[in-house]
């Protein structure tokens, strides 16, 4: 269970939010230069920029394309992603398509589906968008600091037919940093073993597209489709939108057959995750962020008077044709995840050879799947093409996790303790709660090596990483 008390610096968050930037209209940039080749130019690169108010120290973050929140990416379903990568930073990188069934040497991760792009290289990302929905991009090379200093955008596949135009089709993308008092990210707690133990790199401050409490302007009973997606390191964020009428859309990109009564009051978004929601709104509503004792708004959605436009076309979702495991035939692959602070570890390999407890300092290895930490020479499974997959984790930890498959879309088929259903949804990332089992199921369809990981991404660099093979 995520422990809010540990929201270090709450009051801190309050002060900062109190003192920022002068709320402004905020969307996702578009300032991507398109080469003669038809590929979109995106360096990774230092950048200053501030996340506090005026009169505090620029932060010194990682950008893709300069901005805060990379270059929003809008496609069309079926139509190809051509990016070139440049790397002007300092150390090796790599750009992670999440979500998107990709084809396997382009999904970006490095040291298994291609060499990390060295400073000063590039590397040229070609690949059709198969479905339409909400994902979204991000350095996947030490990810724990890449990510973490601001290496990541979204990507947006429209459907054929639009279902909302421009102007209703809200991107919000939702971070949390760990920020010094001068409005510098905090630096020299990248790395920090109390946090790759625990709950991973927790922030202080919150932004919404690169800017802290933001200014949405909306139409009075208009509908909006608002694409909500968690990119912060290691935080669940709950989550209360103070609206009445909302349905959600979409999970993890996939769209729903209908769109469904909610979201519920509090809901839980974890790092990597998506929802659509469709909102109408009469009055003015915010985003809120919901701690125990002291909820708080962080971006704010100001409804005026409609001019008449029609903004939401048609629901027509454009749902994806995904083949549906088959539990009877299914081959089931159990996972114990072990490890991290308050837990037992037992023996652990990693790199083919046991750790011992005084390693795990130099190692930074901290966590297992099935007592191995972090990648293994032969795969957690191998299967065949179009085989049904089940996943059976149970989490012997006393952390939350954020498990995030490549490659494929899932079904959680069973969730211990659980009341609701959550079967009829494809998710890419799903949460599991300490001690909780849980089992999810998808055809393995996709050739290449995938890895399964967990999405805080400390714990992923801290073990919880594995890979599968579909051959
Ligand atoms: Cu969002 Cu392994 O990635
Ligand atoms: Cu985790």
């Amino acid at each position: 269970m995520t422990d809010w008390t540990s929201l270090l610096n709450r009051r801190q968050m309050l002060a900062f939010s109190g003192a920022a930037l002068a709320t402004a209209a905020v969307g996702p940039t578009f300032h991507v230069a398109r080469a003669d080749d038809g590929f979109l130019e995106i360096a990774a690169g230092p950048a200053k920029k501030k996340l506090l108010s005026e009169g505090t120290a620029e932060a010194d973050l990682w950008l893709f394309g300069g901005s805060l929140l990379g270059p929003e990416i809008r496609v069309t379903v079926g139509e190809r992603v051509k990016v070139r990568l440049v790397n002007n930073l300092e150390e090796p990188t790599s750009i992670h398509w999440h979500g998107i069934r990709i084809q396997n040497d382009m999904d970006g991760v490095s040291g298994l589906t291609q060499e990390a792009v060295a400073p000063g290289e590039s590397f040229e990302y070609d690949f059709v968008a198969p479905d339409a929905g909400t994902y979204w991009y991000h350095a996947h090379n030490r990810s724990w600091n890449q990510v973490g200093r601001g290496l990541y955008g979204a990507l947006i596949v429209e459907e054929v037919v639009p279902v909302f135009d421009r102007e209703h089709d809200l991107t919000v993308v939702i971070d949390d940093w760990r920020i010094l008092e001068d409005g510098n990210l905090d630096q020299q707690t990248f790395g920090s073993l109390m946090d790759w133990s625990h709950a991973g790199r927790l922030g202080n401050f919150l932004t919404i597209n690169g800017v802290s409490d933001p200014e949405f302007r909306l139409s009075r009973g208009e509908k909006y489709r608002l694409r909500l997606i968690n990119v912060a390191n290691a935080r669940v964020m709950p989550l209360n939108l103070a609206t009445e009428k909302t349905k959600v859309l979409a999970y993890d990109g996939q769209s729903l057959p209908e769109p469904e009564e909610g979201p519920p009051a509090e809901f839980f978004l974890g790092p990597a995750q998506r929802v659509d929601v469709m909102v109408e709104a009469d009055e003015d509503f915010s985003l809120n962020f919901v701690a125990r004792d002291d909820s708080f708004p962080f971006a704010r959605f100001n409804v005026t008077d409609s001019d008449g436009s029609q903004g939401h076309i048609v629901w027509k979702p454009a749902i994806s044709n995904l083949p549906e495991p088959d539990l009877e035939t299914a081959n089931t692959y159990s996972l114990e995840m072990t490890g991290g602070a308050m837990g037992q570890m037992g023996e652990m390999i990693y790199n083919g050879k046991v750790l011992e407890r005084s390693d795990m300092r130099e190692t930074g290895q901290l966590w297992a799947f099935n007592g191995v930490a972090n990648l293994a020479k032969e795969p957690f499974f191998s299967v065949q093409k179009g085989e049904t997959v089940v996943i059976d984790l149970t989490n012997n930890t006393a952390f939350e996790h954020a498990m995030h498959t490549h490659g494929h879309h899932f079904r959680i088929v069973e969730r211990e303790g659980a009341e609701a259903d959550e079967s009829a949804y494809w998710r890419d990332t799903f949460l599991i709660l300490p001690r909780q089992r849980v089992k999810i199921a998808f055809v393995a369809d996709n050739p290449g090596k995938w890895l399964f990981h967990c999405h805080m991404l400390e714990h992923a660099a801290a073990g919880m990483n594995t890979w599968f093979e579909v051959v």
